[in-house]
């Protein structure tokens, strides 16, 4: 870890947001089934969820499961779960011993039982804890969140809990599943691709895109390090010229 002096501890993106891809592509390289591929990306969830503790992020969004990904072979979407239930049991007790809050968002109606059921537990057992949040983002998608939001403004508008002039940007966000969240300043994708997938398109306004070329289950500390790096190289401006920010 020869970068991990250069982290400006006063300059830290308080929300990364990781769209967690290539697995399936690790996989193949190595000639083996999509799902060995998942396996090992769980390994670097674990990872880099300890990492961003150790480094002193508050917020960390992964990307687990959109709602497109639903149209994937059936077998696939049923291994994505399992795997999802199998480390949410194993990790709680890590989670708690680093000081993790547990938390999701996406339409968690469609999860299987089993998932929701084991989700929810973790996210209550995990509720006290003051470090970093760990927010997985699991049939998520931004299209389906921005929908349900202005469906639930638009019925509240109807039945006059508010009206139509209180509608400001506060309002929209507390009617999004990140409402408790602030929003993202780095954005990281793995395995090469530069697009953004459906993933919360309105929280990203303004944050930094920082796209990599490794297979999401080889990404390590050094990756983040250098992402963080990188974003604290950058000169976020949010309109304004470089001048004003003098
Ligand atoms: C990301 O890896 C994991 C999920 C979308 C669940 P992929 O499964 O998309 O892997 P590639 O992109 O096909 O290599
Ligand atoms: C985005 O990856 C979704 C997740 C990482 C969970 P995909 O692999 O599904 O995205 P596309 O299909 O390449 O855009
Ligand atoms: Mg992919």
């Amino acid at each position: 870890m020869d970068n991990l002096g250069h982290i400006d501890v006063e300059n830290l993106p308080k929300h990364i947001a990781i769209i967690m891809d290539g697995n399936g592509r690790w996989a193949k390289q190595r000639g083996k089934m999509r799902v060995f591929g998942h396996e090992n990306g769980v390994d670097a969830v674990r990872r880099t969820v300890e990492n961003c503790a150790k480094h002193k992020i508050s917020y960390l969004t992964l990307y687990a499961f959109s709602t497109e990904n639903w149209k994937r072979p059936k077998i696939e979407v049923q291994t994505l779960m399992r795997l999802l239930v199998a480390s949410l049991r194993k990790e709680l007790k890590t989670l708690n011993e680093n000081n993790i809050r547990l938390n999701a968002i996406g339409n968690l109606d469609f999860l299987p039982g089993k998932v929701a059921k084991e989700l929810n537990e973790v996210i209550a057992k995990t509720a006290n804890n003051t470090g970093l949040t760990l927010t997985l983002a699991l049939s998520y998608g931004s299209r389906e969140e921005l929908k349900q939001a202005i469906k639930a403004i638009s019925s509240k508008v109807k039945n006059n809990i508010i009206s139509e002039h209180d509608i400001d940007e506060t309002v929209i966000n507390t009617h999004l599943y990140t409402h408790d969240l602030p929003d993202v300043d780095l954005l990281i994708r793995t395995s090469g691709e530069h697009r953004i997938s459906n993933f919360l398109l309105w929280q990203i306004a303004y944050a930094e895109l920082y796209f990599i070329d490794v297979f999401w289950p080889d990404f390590n500390e050094q990756h983040l390090v250098d992402a963080i790096i990188n974003y604290q190289n950058r000169e976020r401006r949010f309109g304004k010229t470089s001048e004003q920010l003098g």
